[in-house]
C-alpha cells in the first residue's frame, strides 16, 4: 500500500523525467483505443486486448515480446501522433515539467516512412506546447537488434530533423533488447552522433557484459541508462564500478522497470543504494510507464519508502536531475525556478 500523503506529495513535487521510450510509455487505455485505428484484423484485435489486459513482463524477454504487439498498433502517423499527445498528456498530468521523449523511427511498408514518424512525434510535442505545462524534447533512439546499418539512417535522421526543429531534437539514445547485437559495430555511428553535435544517452550494463561496458564508458556518453551492473554484487567489477564512480557520468535509474524484468532482484537490492549513497549523479525514470504500469510519481514514492528518503532529500533528486536534462541553459535555469517557487509556496503553507 502506498503511503497517501507520500503519494500525494510526489505527485505534486515538479519532476523531470529523462528516460521514457515513446512505445512503451502508452497507457493501456490509449492503446487500445488506437488499436481500433491500427487497421489490425479481428483476431489479432482480440489477441492484443487480452495480451494488454494481462500485460505483465517477467523477463527482458517478455518485455520485449510486448513492444511487438505495441509496434503493429502505432502503424501511421496518425497514430503516432495521437499516441504522443497522450503520453506527453500523461506525463504532465503527473507533474512532469520537463520531459525527454525518446523513440526509434520506425518505416511501416505502405503507411509510413521513418521521416514521417519523426515528424508526427514532433507535430504532438509542438502541439502539447499550446495546451500543457510542461517542456519536452526528442531523443532520437537506435535499436541495437536492427543493426548498423539502420543506426547510420536513425542518425541521419536526426541530424535533418536537428537542423529543422534544434529546439526539439536534442540526443541520441542506443537502446533495445541487450541480449541481441555486438556492441562494437555501433561505435563509429555513436562517435558520430556525438561529433555532430549530440549527447548520447545509452542504455548500458542492463545485462552483465564487461567488454561493453568498457566500450561505452569509453565513448563518454554524457548519460547511461540502467548502469545495473556495474557494483561487482551486481554482476559487474571493482574495476567497472570504480570507472563509472570516478566518470561521474549520470545514470538514469527505473526501478520499477529493472525490478519486473528481473534484471534486479528487489526493490531493496537496487543499485540507487549504491549510487545514492555515493552521491553518484542519478535521475529517476520510468522507462516504459505503460508496459511497467506506473509513473514518475510512483518512482519517487518507491524509492522514499525503499530507501527511506524524507520530503526534502526527495526534491533536491528531482531539482538535481535538472542537471543532467539535454535542455539550454535558459531551460534549465527556467526550470530551477520553478522548483524553488514550488518549495517557497510550500513552506509557505506549512
Ligand atoms: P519506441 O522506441 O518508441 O518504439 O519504444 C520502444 C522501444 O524502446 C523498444 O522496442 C526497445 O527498443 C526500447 N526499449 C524500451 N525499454 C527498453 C529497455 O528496458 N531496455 C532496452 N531497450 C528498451
Ligand atoms: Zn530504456
Amino acid at each position: 500500500m502506498m503511503n497517501e500523503g507520500l503519494l500525494s506529495f510526489c505527485e505534486k513535487l515538479p519532476k523531470v523525467e529523462l528516460h521514457a521510450h515513446l512505445n512503451g510509455s502508452i497507457s493501456d487505455e490509449t492503446l487500445l483505443e488506437l488499436s481500433q485505428a491500427s487497421g489490425l484484423p479481428e483476431e489479432e484485435l482480440v489477441e492484443l486486448h487480452n495480451i494488454v489486459k494481462n500485460m505483465k513482463c517477467r523477463s527482458l524477454k517478455e518485455c520485449f515480446k510486448i513492444f511487438d504487439i505495441i509496434h503493429k498498433v502505432t502503424v501511421k502517423p496518425s497514430i503516432i501522433r495521437r499516441a504522443a499527445m497522450d503520453v506527453i498528456k500523461d506525463f504532465a498530468n503527473d507533474g512532469v515539467v520537463y520531459l525527454e521523449l525518446r523513440s526509434t523511427p520506425r518505416r511501416v511498408e505502405g503507411s509510413m516512412t521513418k521521416k514521417e514518424y519523426i515528424n508526427a512525434v514532433i507535430d504532438s510535442i509542438r502541439e502539447s506546447r499550446n495546451i500543457h505545462p510542461i517542456i519536452v524534447k526528442l531523443i532520437i533512439s537506435i535499436d541495437r537488434k536492427a543493426g548498423v546499418l539502420e543506426a547510420e539512417e536513425n542518425l541521419q535522421l536526426a541530424i535533418e530533423a536537428k537542423e529543422i526543429h534544434p529546439d526539439i531534437v536534442v540526443g541520441v539514445d542506443f537502446s533495445g533488447n541487450p541480449a541481441i547485437g555486438a556492441f562494437d559495430g555501433f561505435i563509429p555511428v555513436l562517435e558520430k552522433a556525438h561529433k555532430s553535435g549530440f549527447p548520447l544517452a545509452l542504455h548500458c550494463a542492463e545485462v552483465p557484459s564487461v567488454e561493453e561496458t568498457e566500450n561505452i564508458l569509453n565513448l563518454k556518453p554524457e548519460r547511461l541508462g540502467h548502469g545495473t551492473c556495474f557494483h561487482p554484487d551486481a554482476g559487474g567489477t571493482q574495476e567497472l564500478w570504480n570507472a563509472l564512480i570516478s566518470a561521474k557520468i549520470p545514470v538514469e535509474l527505473c526501478l520499477t522497470s529493472n525490478v519486473m524484468t528481473a534484471t534486479v532482484k528487489d526493490y531493496k537490492n537496487h543499485h540507487f543504494d549504491y549510487l545514492y549513497k555515493h552521491g553518484h549523479p542519478i535521475v529517476l525514470g520510468t522507462d516504459d510507464k505503460g508496459v511497467f504500469s506506473t509513473s514518475l510519481s510512483a518512482e519517487y514514492c518507491i524509492a522514499a519508502k525503499t530507501f527511506e528518503l524524507n520530503n526534502d532529500q526527495l526534491w533536491q533528486l528531482s531539482y538535481d536531475s535538472i542537471n543532467y536534462a539535454f535542455a539550454s541553459d535558459y531551460e534549465k535555469e527556467k526550470l530551477r525556478e520553478i522548483f524553488k517557487e514550488w518549495k517557497q509556496k510550500l513552506l509557505n503553507t506549512a
